[in-house]
């Protein structure tokens, strides 16, 4: 493949070494995807396949990949329980143990992209025109690394708040050679705009293209921006690309998606606003059902770019290219993704009704635990005990002055049983509360350990 449209579009340039050089041969797919449309004996695919009735007594001629019921019964396929119930429930035994397509299946690719739309809500006539159909990730972790993988050499500097997960570190530093530059979350209460501004221009000033990751609601911080900062931070990333006269690339980590508490900040993933903001910024959009479908086992994520308009290149030549260089990560690193998962996750996608009004008691749950946790937190006067703004997600994050995090954490674990993650990382000392996993009328008591805790160290 020459990728003649990722040339045309200018993001060759963006693509990192690897990027530019991994391909997906077509070999084995296209042999086996002519076999499909023109054999009559088809011998290309390696899974043993062949007539049910050869393995299970009693069941149909119809060609089938080989199973074993006493594996397939535990993931609700054939042998299961429920089978012959007519409850509809039942998953077919290719759907448990086919392989699944390197960039998944393509319904759910099409389910998983209208469910974006959906998400956008008013945007959705801005962000039609620019998404991709999503590639199927081994969960947003998966999203992440590929899209680092595909965007970020080694020695470039990707941008973030400086309260970030930390799996980030691995995943760029580690693994790609990159480096994280950050720029402090907060000024006077607010999303640090200026401090992303001048870290953006900073790093342009050194490289061809700046990388910015963004994950609201944010792990630790538990923040999603006020809806009215939105178009700020947008118009804030456009005044940087014309500045510098070079392009960004927002990976959007929008795992926690979904879970914001507060009427009044953002709803939606910030992907949506900054699709067609400008020609030289490129939103790739990371999210998946671990917790949008609380499905966390399940490592399923998805990958999509919300391409500009205005590029000059072909849409369905640049889908192309970009499905080959994701295919090229994905089956050599992964293969492909769980299939049940996939195929259970389409089913869910088509009744997205009843999962939100489901998935709506979560929210309603941790909600009440975030506004309980904030409420404990305005009694406290402390001043070692500087809880930073949170209404979103799982986790919220205090930072502690005058004690370090990790004897606090040590200090809060072994005297009042209760568990918290420290962080010591350069200027940042502090712990991060997961009140996803606390029941509210333990609040009160972890928030009083806490404060013990702070005071029997302070002295
Ligand atoms: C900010 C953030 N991004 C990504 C992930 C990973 O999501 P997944 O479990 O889908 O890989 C997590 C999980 O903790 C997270 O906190």
């Amino acid at each position: 493949m020459e990728f003649e449209a990722l040339k045309k579009s200018g993001i060759t340039n963006l693509l990192s070494a690897f990027g530019r050089s991994i391909w997906l041969p077509q070999g084995i797919f296209y042999w086996t995807g002519r076999a499909k449309k023109e054999a009559a004996i088809d011998a290309t695919i390696g899974s043993a396949q062949g007539p049910e009735s050869e393995i299970v007594d009693g069941a149909p001629d119809k060609a089938v990949t080989f199973y074993i019921p006493s594996v397939t019964r535990y993931l609700g396929g054939p042998g299961s329980e429920d089978e012959g119930r007519g409850r509809g429930t039942r998953t077919s035994s290719e759907d448990i143990v086919a392989y699944a397509p390197m960039l998944g299946l393509p319904d759910l690719r099409k389910a998983w992209r209208d469910w974006i739309l959906r998400k956008v809500g008013e945007l959705r006539s801005r962000v039609e025109p620019c998404l991709t159909l999503p590639a199927v990730t081994p969960g947003v972790t998966g999203g992440i690394f590929m899209a680092a993988k595909l965007f970020v050499d080694k020695d470039e500097v990707v941008v973030s708040p400086d309260r970030l997960w930390e799996n980030y570190s691995n995943v760029v530093e580690r693994h790609i050679g990159g480096r994280i530059e950050t720029f402090p979350f907060f000024e006077g209460g607010r999303f640090n705009l200026k401090g992303m501004q001048r870290k953006l221009l900073d790093t342009l000033a050194e490289q061809s293209k700046a990388l910015l990751m963004l994950n609201f609601p944010n792990n630790p911080v538990g923040f999603n921006p006020p809806k009215d900062i939105v178009q700020p931070i947008v118009e804030t990333l456009v005044e940087v690309v014309e500045q510098a006269g070079k392009p960004i690339v927002v990976l959007c980590d929008d795992a926690y998606e979904g879970y914001t508490y507060d009427p009044d900040a953002l709803q939606r993933s910030m992907f949506g606003d900054l699709c067609d903001a400008h020609r030289r910024i490129l939103p790739i959009k990371l999210d998946g059902i671990s917790k949008e479908f609380l499905c966390y086992g399940g490592r399923l994520g998805f990958l999509t770019f919300g391409l500009p308009s205005g590029l000059d290149a072909d849409r369905k030549a640049l889908q192309e290219e970009l499905d080959n260089k994701l295919g090229g990560v994905i089956r050599s690193t992964v293969s492909n993704c769980t299939r049940p998962v996939q195929a259970a996750i389409l089913k869910a996608l088509g009744q997205m009704d009843q999962v939100l009004a489901e998935r709506g008691r979560v929210v309603d749950v941790l909600g009440r635990r975030a506004r309980l946790l904030q409420a404990e937190f305005a009694k406290v006067d402390l001043p070692q005990f500087k809880p930073l703004p949170f209404n979103a997600g799982f986790f919220c994050f205090c930072d502690i002055e005058g004690v370090p995090a990790n004897k606090l954490a040590e200090h809060l674990i072994s005297k009042y049983k209760i568990g918290v993650v420290p962080t010591e990382a350069g200027k940042i000392n502090g712990i991060r509360i997961a009140f996803c996993s606390v029941p509210e009328k333990d609040i009160p008591t972890l928030v009083s350990g806490v404060v013990s805790a702070i005071k029997d160290l302070a002295g």
